[in-house]
């Protein structure tokens, strides 16, 4: 699917209140991923966080890592105001990540739940080689093939999502993977209507190419209730942990 950033920011932008919420696999992967890139360090002098939204990685590295410089960014500019309550100190570069300036320097390249809206993992993992130190650490999640399937199986709307080895194939030429985990996690729901409703609280909204109509969404209602015999939302989350070389 052809991937709209204004789209995308806008649906984020009008997340943000409810994003928290109902943001529930993004919170538990949040944890998830800070505790699996302690295994390897949990002091970094620069740390630059992608796409950090309303701050709950943020939250979690503040509680668990020590550090000497925090760089945020987001395509949202209010997301800073939410940083500003979780951080003292920090830098906030308002953007696209895929085409900002990033700082120097960086220690610890870490995102939880953005990767997947990018155009390139390959293409941004170039642009981003040259300000990495040594040994950076690059930690985050995304989502794999099968997220949302349920929504795919009846709209045919879905990201260009890469599996955890292509991931993998593309880190491999200049960086260790230090550890890569997939798994399946299912939300429930009491309505077709329900599902959409977190879809559109999550941000997720910017999957469609336009406004739904009630025609629209009374189809897509129809087709789940007739399709599947539980109310479920498929996750399929990648976790991964490699180490600049
Ligand atoms: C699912 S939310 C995750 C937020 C946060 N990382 C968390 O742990 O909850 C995705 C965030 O990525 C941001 N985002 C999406 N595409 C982006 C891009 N190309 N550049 C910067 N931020 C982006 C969105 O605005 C949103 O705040």
């Amino acid at each position: 699917m052809q991937i709209n950033t204004q789209l995308i920011k806008n649906s984020f932008e009008k997340s943000m209140e409810k994003y928290n919420e109902n943001a529930i696999i993004q919170k538990d992967l949040a944890e998830k991923l800070v505790n699996h890139i302690a295994d390897f360090s949990f002091e970094f002098d620069t740390i630059f966080e992608i796409g950090c939204g309303t701050g709950i990685l943020t939250r979690n590295i503040q509680e668990k890592f020590k550090f000497k410089k925090y760089y945020a960014n987001d395509l949202v500019e209010k997301s800073k105001n939410y940083i500003n309550k979780i951080l003292p100190e920090f830098v906030f570069i308002h953007g696209n990540a895929q085409k900002i300036t990033p700082p120097g320097n960086i220690d610890l390249l870490v995102s939880n739940a953005v990767f997947q809206w990018f155009y390139n993992l390959d293409n941004f993992i170039n642009y981003y080689k040259p300000y990495l130190n040594k040994n950076c650490i690059l930690g985050f999640t995304t989502f794999g093939k099968e997220n949302f399937a349920e929504i795919n199986d009846i709209t045919g709307l879905s990201l260009n999502y890469l599996s955890k080895e292509q991931i993998e194939d593309i880190l491999k030429p200049s960086f260790e993977v230090l550890y890569s985990f997939e798994y399946k996690d299912k939300l429930n729901f009491n309505s077709p209507l329900e599902i959409l409703a977190h879809m559109k609280n999550t941000g997720v909204n910017s999957l469609k190419t336009k406004n739904w109509s009630v025609k629209d969404i009374k189809a897509f209602c129809e087709n789940y209730l007739n399709k599947y015999n539980s109310l479920t939302l498929t996750y399929n989350p990648i976790i991964i942990i490699a180490k600049f070389k």
